[in-house]
Parts: C-alpha cells; structure tokens; sequence
C-alpha cells in the first residue's frame, strides 16, 4: 500500500500521468448592480493567489492575471494581502498613499488607498509586518470585512495577492475567497510545500471542511509555473493531484501551466506587467489562458451567496 511519506517521494521524483479532468464549463454573468429580480447585490467573484513555497510567482501571476482579466472587460481590484512582503505597488510602479495597515487601524478605507495600475486594473496596496491578521482584534477584523463587503459589489473580480505557506493570516484570506489559485513550480520543495497547504486547507479536520448550511471551501485550481512547457506542467499536475486524490480524497483542478521565460524577470525589473511589456511571449499567451479559463468557469455572482463577508467571519470566528 502507497504510504504517504512514499507518495510524497514519488510526487517530487517521479510521473504520474493521473490527472484529473477539467469539470465542464459555466456560464459566467457579471457582477453588475442589484439582481434585477431579488434585488440581491451581485457579487465580484474572488480568486486567492496562494503558494506553499514563497518566490514560485504569485505576485507576478497575479499582476498578469489582473491585467488579462481586465482586457476581457472585468472590473478587477488586485488586493495585495501578503502581509510579509507585499510587494505589487512596486511591481507597477506605484506609489502609494497608504496601504493595508491604515485599513486595518481604521484611519483610511480601501477606496483612500485603491490606485490604477497599468493594463487598467486598481491595486490596494498591501503592507508588510500585519503578520497575524487572526490575532487582530474584533473591531479592526470587523473594518477589513466591511472594507470587502464594499468592494465585492463595486467590481466584477477580486485577486487577493496572499503571502506564501500555512500561517493565519494565509488561510484566512484563502477561507475568505470563492476559489484558490495554488501556484508551485516544479522545483521539489516548492511542489511538497504546495501540497502542505493544500492538506491544510483540504484535509481531514480542516476548518474550511464543509459543514451543513455553511458555504463550501474554496474551489482549489493548481497552477504549474516556470516550466519548461506544457508536457512538464501537466505531468507536475498529475503527480499532485494523485497524492491529493489518493490520501485527501480530493484533487485541485487544473489551472494549467506557465512556461519559464527571462523576459518576466526582465519585465519585473522595469516593474511593467509582462504582458503588456512582452504580450507575444510564450508566457503571456499561458496567462492570456488562464484569464480565459478563469473568467469562463465563473460562478454565476447570484449564486454567491453570503460573499467574502461571510466565509470571513466563518474562518475568523469559527
Ligand atoms: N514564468 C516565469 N518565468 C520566469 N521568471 C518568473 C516566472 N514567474 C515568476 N518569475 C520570477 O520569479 C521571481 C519571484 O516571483 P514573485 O511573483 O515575486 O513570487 P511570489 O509572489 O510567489 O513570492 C521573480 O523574480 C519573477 O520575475
Ligand atoms: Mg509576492
């Protein structure tokens, strides 16, 4: 029998070729106002861009993905929530005028601090050493779940930039989102690591397990980053989602991959979005795939019942 610790040896070393295949689409409609028939505010749906491992590309996918996603016609607000190394502001060459912090102590709102980034989406900018956001107290959690609430029915799409690995703070914001977007490369430590976090989120006695009358946990995607191409990315899939299937009676959906290319190092260092310094990039046409794939597959916002507000205060005060 397949005993974990061997599992996970086969994960980093060795293929697997089962994968999972990619649930059917939905129809995706807009948040746009109220519901014309319930009155029901529509809600933006909210994608959590998470890793294991820190520096496998989560600000950069979610930079790029912003940028896509607004190309496609979406409101997108870029929420940067890694409260370690936020670090987006200066990937777009922003200066802000606050950040997360003056949210959380209550002095500024998001609409205060929100600024327009390049490609025409908006960036709150985060903020570093907000570590322990579930130690925060009852009144300053209370701000940033208001502060949500108002974004999720003024856009269309909310990314929330979280920091890497299995701290309060990183769960908190994937528990807060409709759907997580784990990214790994195919680097060993950084595939074990992302599929701790997706035990964390997924396994046996986690939180965000499905209780009776409470919204589901987050729809969980997996994306491979800095591969060499799409053959390498479906097979560091396969592998994860083998170990997943077999021990957490679950497997993430594929995201699909993102090829390794110096012209988004390049990009990062002239703090463009590479998809608008380099959009013929093998890169950017992965990404150009993603926001494709994500936007199709979306919920319909009637169906989000509750929203950010309430898988939140779930998480938080459970
Ligand atoms: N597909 C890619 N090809 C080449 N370099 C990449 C790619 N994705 C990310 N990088 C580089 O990896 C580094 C870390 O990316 P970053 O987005 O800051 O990671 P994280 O937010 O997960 O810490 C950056 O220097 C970035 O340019
Ligand atoms: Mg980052």
């Amino acid at each position: 029998m397949l005993d974990q610790a061997n599992a996970l040896r086969e994960m980093v070393g060795q293929p697997d070729a089962a994968a999972t295949p990619p649930s059917p689409p939905t129809p995706l409609r807009l948040a746009d106002g109220a519901d014309p028939v319930t009155h029901a505010p529509r809600l933006a749906q909210s994608i959590a861009i998470t890793s294991g491992k820190g520096g496998v590309g989560k600000s950069t996918v979610s930079v790029n993905l912003a940028v896509q996603l607004a190309r496609l016609g979406r409101r997108v607000v870029l929420l940067d929530a890694d409260l370690g190394t936020a670090n987006v502001d200066v990937m777009c060459n922003l200066a802000p005028r606050g950040t997360l912090a003056h949210v959380v102590s209550g002095r500024l709102g998001f609409d205060d601090i929100a600024l327009d980034a390049p490609g025409g989406f908006r960036v709150i900018p985060g903020a570093s050493g907000l570590a322990h956001i579930a130690a925060l107290s009852r009144r300053q959690l209370d701000r940033l779940a208001i502060q949500m609430r108002q974004l999720e029915t003024g856009c269309d799409v909310i990314l929330i930039d979280t920091g890497a690995g299995v701290g309060p703070s990183v769960l908190a914001f994937c528990a807060a989102a409709e759907r997580m977007l784990v990214v790994t490369t195919p680097e060993p430590t950084a595939v074990t690591d992302a599929y701790a976090l997706l035990k964390t989120v997924h396994g046996p006695g986690s939180p965000s397990r499905p209780t009776p009358g409470l919204p589901e946990r987050p729809e969980t995607h997996l994306l491979i980053n800095q591969c060499r191409d799409a053959a390498e990315g479906r097979e560091v899939y396969g592998r994860i989602a083998g170990v997943c299937k077999h021990f957490l009676d679950f497997a993430p959906r594929s995201a699909g991959h993102i090829v390794l290319d110096p012209r988004v190092q390049k990009a990062v260092r002239s703090r463009q979005p590479f998809t608008l310094e380099a959009p013929n990039t093998a890169a950017a046409k992965c990404l150009h795939q993603l926001a494709h794939r994500l936007d199709r597959d979306a919920t319909d916002p009637r169906e989000r019942a509750g929203g950010v507000l309430h898988r939140l205060s779930r998480w938080l005060y459970r």
